[in-house]
């Protein structure tokens, strides 16, 4: 073999071999770069509790949630929140069933109608998953316990304030989030007590706007046509005295007809700064949120928990404003 032949061989070695290098090397690269690299450290969890609520993406519901997760996260829990799109009875308690079907360590929800709810509440509750109601109680079910507002004193709250802002002079129509509700049942009932030795004070009206600011809007806006003679509304839920106050706003006059609503969600207080709602009942969603997870942990515990845990209700006015709403008021004059 001359010499330029091995020399050729020794190349056509040299050369090969390095192409194999390449091959496997960026072989190897290829086959793995897409894997997804786990970096995440496993989080572990105690408890897996599940929060359903009347509608998702409300955001009174929203507060009640933040508060729910920050006490999870405090205390090792892994929380679901869950519920149905827009507030429908049907599907909420689809949801408990189905939360329940998935063994969860303890269900966090509403007690909305003691029709639905109490059947439905003691079955979960005989298959050994606790409930605690949130917001809303069914009493007569087997539930653990309640924290929320005491409903029926909240509506008296309201109609005290209504006597005391018109001097006890007003015809009166209420807008409820819904008629078969215990809450709103009771902030309806609370109300009608608190103005019942009025003489000056006529309740014209109750419609429903079943949980929508939409349909409370429509709701007031017929009221106003068809009752003249109203000057003051009550609404008994998150989104009624925001509906109310946008009818009254584009067609009537801020502050021309009284109204007073339920919590203090942006769009309450502005209207309050604006001086379209005089008077809101405050709540405590976050907190309702926040303790009802830690009462469910005491519970499984075998910790003592109070069965009716109320939490803060009082009235905001304009003068009870956070400090920040009053700086843009006085921009805004
Ligand atoms: C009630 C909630 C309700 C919400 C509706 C609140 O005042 O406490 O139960 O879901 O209003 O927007």
């Amino acid at each position: 073999m001359s010499r330029l032949s091995v020399l050729a061989y020794i190349f056509g070695a040299v050369f090969f071999l390095v192409s194999c290098s390449f091959a496997v090397f960026y072989g190897y690269k290829v086959l793995t770069h897409d894997l997804p690299v786990e970096k995440k450290p496993v989080e572990k969890y105690d408890y897996h509790f599940v929060l359903v609520t009347e509608e998702l993406d409300n955001e009174y519901w929203r507060l009640v949630e933040q508060g729910a997760k920050a006490a999870a996260k405090d205390y090792g829990v892994m929380l679901e929140y869950a519920g149905p799109k827009q507030a429908n009875i049907d599907d909420h308690l689809k949801t408990i069933e189905m939360s329940a079907a998935s063994k969860v360590d303890g269900i966090l929800t509403q007690g909305l109608s003691d029709e639905q709810f109490t059947p439905l509440i003691d079955r979960v509750v005989a298959s050994g998953i606790p409930v605690i109601t949130v917001d809303t109680d069914a009493a007569n079910s087997k539930r653990m316990a309640y924290i929320g507002t005491d409903n029926y004193y909240s509506g008296f709250l309201a109609g005290k304030a209504l006597i005391q802002d018109t001097k006890g002079q007003a015809n009166v129509a209420i807008i409820t989030g819904s008629f078969y509700a215990n809450h709103q049942q009771q902030r309806v009932k609370g109300f009608q007590d608190a103005v019942k030795g009025e003489k000056g004070i006529h309740i014209i009206d109750i419609v429903e706007s079943e949980i929508s600011r939409v349909r409370a809007a429509e709701k007031a806006y017929q009221i106003i046509k068809d009752h003249p003679e109203v000057n003051a509304f009550y609404g008994t839920s998150a989104l009624d005295g925001i509906g109310i106050a946008q009818v009254v706003d584009r067609f009537v006059k801020p502050g021309k007809i009284y109204i007073v609503g339920f919590d203090t969600l942006p769009e309450s207080l502005e209207y309050i700064r604006k001086g379209t709602i005089q008077a809101t009942v405050v709540q405590e969603p976050y907190e309702m949120g926040y303790r009802a997870v830690k009462m469910m942990i005491n519970l499984i515990q075998g910790k003592p928990v109070e069965p009716i845990v109320h939490t803060n209700t009082r009235i905001m006015r304009i003068g009870d404003l956070p400090v920040s709403h009053l700086y843009r008021m006085e921009e805004s004059n």
